[in-house]
C-alpha cells in the first residue's frame, strides 16, 4: 500500500541549493539556503576518515563551513536523511562551528538498538534518540527561516530513513538513486526491499517538477559524469528499478537477487558505530577515540 503524501508541497517555493561532492564515499551533500532570509540547512555531512590509518579530518566539511560564512548564512538545520553506512556524518563538528539544530527520522531508536547490540555497547551508550536535537515523525513540519519544510517517512533502505520536502526541493536520501542507476540497496538490517517499493512510490506521488536531490551517486558504474539532481517526472518515466508500470513484485525481486551479490560497503564499521552516535566518535576505557571492529559479526 502506498501511503499519502502527509503535506501539501509548495511549488512556488524554490530553495537555493548548493552540492558539494565527496569522491571517497561518492556521497553529496546539501546546503539549502530560503531566497527570502538567511537562513540555510545542511543536509547529510561527510567527516572524512583513513581508516587503515585510524585518521579523522574535516576537509568536505570546512568546505561547507567556508560557504554558509562566505554567503553570510546562518544555520538553522543540520540533517540527516538516515543513519549512513558508507560515510561517517560531520554533523556535530558544523555544529560547533555554526550551530543549528540536528535532526534524524524518529526510528533512530531501531538503528540504535540494532547496532547497540551489534557492537556490544554498554548502558552508556542510549537507545533513545537522545544524541540529536529533533526526531521527525512522518509528516513532521519545521522552519528554514521563511519556508516550511517536511519530513516524510520513507523506510526501506533503513527503518528510519526520511525525505526532507523543501518547496519544490526533496531530499531523498537513498530512497531513490538516478533513473539510470535505480535504487538503493534494501539488506541491511531493518531494511526490506518492499516497504523501499512503497516509500519510492510515495515519493514518486510529489508534482512531476518537483526537484529530486540524492544522496549517493556512482556515475552509473562509471559510465557518465556524476550527477544527482533529477525530478519526480524523470523518475516516473526513466527510473530502471522504479518507473512507472514496474511492480512491486517485480521490484522485489530484482532488488533482493541484486542484494544478494553486493559486498559490504568498506566503511561500514566506521560508519555505523559514529553515525548512530549523530557522528559522535566513541572512546575506549580510557575516554580516547576509538573504534571497535567486531569478528565475523556482519
Ligand atoms: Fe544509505
Amino acid at each position: 500500500m502506498i501511503n499519502p503524501l502527509p503535506f501539501q508541497p509548495d511549488m512556488t517555493l524554490e530553495p537555493e541549493v548548493i552540492a558539494f561532492f565527496d569522491q571517497p564515499t561518492n556521497t553529496i551533500s546539501y546546503v539549502v539556503h530560503d531566497p527570502s532570509s538567511k537562513a540555510c540547512a545542511v543536509v547529510d555531512s561527510v567527516m572524512d576518515i583513513n581508516y587503515p590509518a585510524g585518521r579523522i579530518t574535516y576537509d568536505g566539511a570546512d568546505e561547507i563551513i567556508r560557504t554558509i560564512k562566505e554567503k553570510g548564512w546562518e544555520l538553522e538545520w543540520i540533517i540527516e536523511t538516515h543513519v549512513h553506512a558508507d560515510h561517517l556524518s560531520a554533523a556535530p563538528y558544523i555544529q560547533e562551528k555554526l550551530g543549528g539544530k540536528l535532526g534524524i527520522g524518529e526510528n533512530i531508536t531501531i538503528v540504535q538498538d540494532t547496532f547497540g547490540k551489534f557492537f556490544n555497547e554498554g548502558t552508556e551508550f542510549q537507545r533513545d534518540g537522545s544524541q540529536f536535537d529533533k526526531l521527525f515523525a512522518d509528516g513532521d513540519s519545521y522552519k528554514i527561516g521563511n519556508m516550511t519544510a517536511y519530513a516524510m517517512h520513507t523506510p526501506g533502505h533503513t527503518p528510519a530513513c526520511m525525505t526532507h520536502v523543501i518547496g519544490n526541493a526533496a531530499f531523498v536520501g537513498d530512497t531513490l538513486f538516478m533513473p539510470d542507476s535505480g535504487s538503493a540497496r534494501a539488506d541491511f538490517p531493518g531494511g526490506d526491499a518492499r516497504t523501499l517499493y512503497q516509500s519510492s512510490k510515495r515519493v514518486l506521488q510529489l508534482p512531476k517538477e518537483t526537484r529530486l536531490f540524492m544522496c549517493h551517486d556512482y556515475g552509473s558504474d562509471g559510465k557518465r559524469e556524476v550527477r544527482w539532481e533529477t525530478t519526480v517526472g524523470e523518475e516516473r518515466e526513466h527510473n530502471i528499478h522504479l518507473k512507472d508500470g514496474i511492480t512491486e513484485d517485480e521490484f522485489v525481486a530484482m532488488r533482493e537477487k541484486r542484494d544478494a551479490t553486493l559486498d559490504v560497503p568498506k566503511l561500514i564499521i566506521p560508519s555505523l558505530q559514529v553515525n548512530m552516535r549523530a557522528g559522535h566518535l566513541p572512546t575506549d576505557s580510557a575516554g580516547k577515540p576509538a573504534l571497535k571492529v567486531p569478528i565475523n559479526g556482519l
